[in-house]
């Protein structure tokens, strides 16, 4: 028996996909197998901005003639956009052929709903929110030489726009001894980068272990490994985080921190609960400290009542924090957030126009920075190998993806490469 799973959505539900794919080896499946010949086709959906969702159900849509070919296949429907208030009733509506319906917080109890099908027509379990904090489940990892580890789920932030709080639930934080003993066994296994999740990991807590001592606990993990973290939010980035980043080396000196908007008012209206200066003074503070590290960043334009010239605070928060590269995205309302019922939405046209605008900003800044690169020395971690491009690929510390041909297998493995020419965010060189 195959499995074919189709992820949509952030980093958490790539691992959370790993974590299907483990419960399903666990119940007999073998191995992964193209849609058309899979014995059960899973969705982990996203719901984060209307695109995610139109995306899922066209996909899912689409099955339907595979579906009657194959009576026996499995279709299992999870994720966000299934957890979301009455969209498992419209899924089922508008795709009678959905067997499985599950949500965000009993991942763990998929194999019991597949069992449960043999018996029943369709099955849908939901849960609002859950107690605890594993997930019970081993997660059939696909990304070495990365491995991702939870160490918070859901999100108490409810920044007006977004709806993750909704389909994740409270934030729950995992505790600091499992996760510890998580990235040990990862280390010892071979992975050579851990990228640490959660929605605001600057919010963990454990007891007396608050996110900088964590990560300075898994920092000190032995091993040669490269440690990432995501997602901080800037009003609970501290000085205690940075001294820890700066202690250690395997910290990679990049840092994730979404600014959203360069305007007061609009972070305001966002809930963010900063300011821009506050987030300036946050980022002058990574700066001064650490003053080889590179920041990224998640920008929204089109928010309600947005005005062109607040709008051009977000372009010159771009140059001023100097982001090496950012997610940039258009504004989309989500039904039951707060943002989605203000007054002032912006047209389409308008925000299409500013995002236009905000690429062309962001991609100066990218180009700026990667050209400097020509001529260095980096370490690449290498990932895999590029079959139309023949070379092999694999990201810097800082984050940029670099190509190089190499004569043997090096995934998996920490190299040294001279950068010959940039593209974006690829640099292209050679082994040293
Ligand atoms: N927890 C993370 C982000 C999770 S969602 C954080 O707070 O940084 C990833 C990004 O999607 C957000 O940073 C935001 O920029 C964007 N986003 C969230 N809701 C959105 C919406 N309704 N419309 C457009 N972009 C949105
Ligand atoms: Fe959404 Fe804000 Fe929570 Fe991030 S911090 S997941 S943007 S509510
Ligand atoms: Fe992630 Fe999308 Fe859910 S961004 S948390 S999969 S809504």
């Amino acid at each position: 028996m195959k499995y074919h799973i189709v992820t949509y959505g952030c980093q958490m539900n790539v691992h959370e996909s790993e974590k299907i794919a483990g419960l399903l080896r666990g119940i007999g499946y073998t191995g992964e197998a193209p849609a058309e010949d899979a014995d059960i086709i899973v969705f982990n959906t996203c719901c984060i901005r209307e695109n995610a969702e139109n995306h899922a159900f066209g996909n899912i849509g689409a099955l339907k003639k595979l579906k009657r070919r194959r009576k026996g296949m499995l279709i299992a429907v999870g994720g966000c956009m299934a957890q979301e208030e009455g969209k498992a009733a419209l899924l089922v509506k508008k795709f009678p052929f959905i067997d499985i319906i599950f949500g965000t917080h009993n991942v763990a109890e998929l194999p019991a709903l597949i069992e449960r099908k043999k018996r029943e027509k369709k099955v849908v379990s939901l849960l609002q929110d859950r107690a605890e904090t594993e997930d019970g489940a081993e997660a059939f990892r696909t990304s070495y030489p990365n491995a991702w580890v939870n160490i918070t789920y859901g999100c108490n932030n409810f920044c007006t726009y977004c709806i993750v709080p909704y389909v994740r639930g409270r934030e729950k934080s995992r505790s600091a001894e499992r996760i510890l003993e998580e990235v040990r066994t990862l280390v010892a296994a071979g992975y050579k980068e851990i990228t640490l999740l959660g929605q605001n990991v600057n919010s963990y807590r454990d007891g007396d272990t608050d996110f900088p001592a964590l990560l300075d606990r898994v920092a000190s993990v032995e091993g040669k490994f490269r440690l990432r973290f995501m997602t901080s939010h800037p009003k609970d980035f501290s000085s205690a985080l940075v001294a820890v980043m700066k202690k250690h080396d395997k910290i990679c000196n990049l840092l994730h921190l979404p600014a959203q908007s360069g305007s007061t008012r609009i972070l305001s209206l966002m809930n963010r609960r900063y300011t821009r200066e506050e987030y300036l003074e946050k980022v002058a503070l990574f700066r001064r400290e650490i003053p080889d590290g590179e920041l990224t960043t998640d920008l929204i334009v089109g928010f309600p009542t947005e005005t062109e010239e607040e709008f051009g605070e977000t372009l010159s928060l771009v140059k001023e924090a100097d982001f090496s590269s950012a997610f940039t995205f258009i504004y989309s309302p989500r039904t039951g957030t707060k943002a989605a019922a203000m007054e002032g939405q912006i047209p389409e046209a308008v925000s299409k126009a500013r995002i236009a605008r905000l690429i062309e900003q962001v991609n100066e800044n990218t180009r700026r920075k990667s050209e400097k690169y020509v001529g260095k020395t980096i370490e690449v971690l290498c990932e895999d190998f590029d079959e139309k491009k023949g070379m092999y690929l694999g990201r810097e510390p800082l984050g940029r993806m670099g190509y190089f041909p190499c004569a043997t297998n090096c995934v998996g493995e920490f190299v040294q490469m001279k950068v010959t020419r940039a593209n974006g965010v690829s640099l292209y060189g050679e082994l040293v």
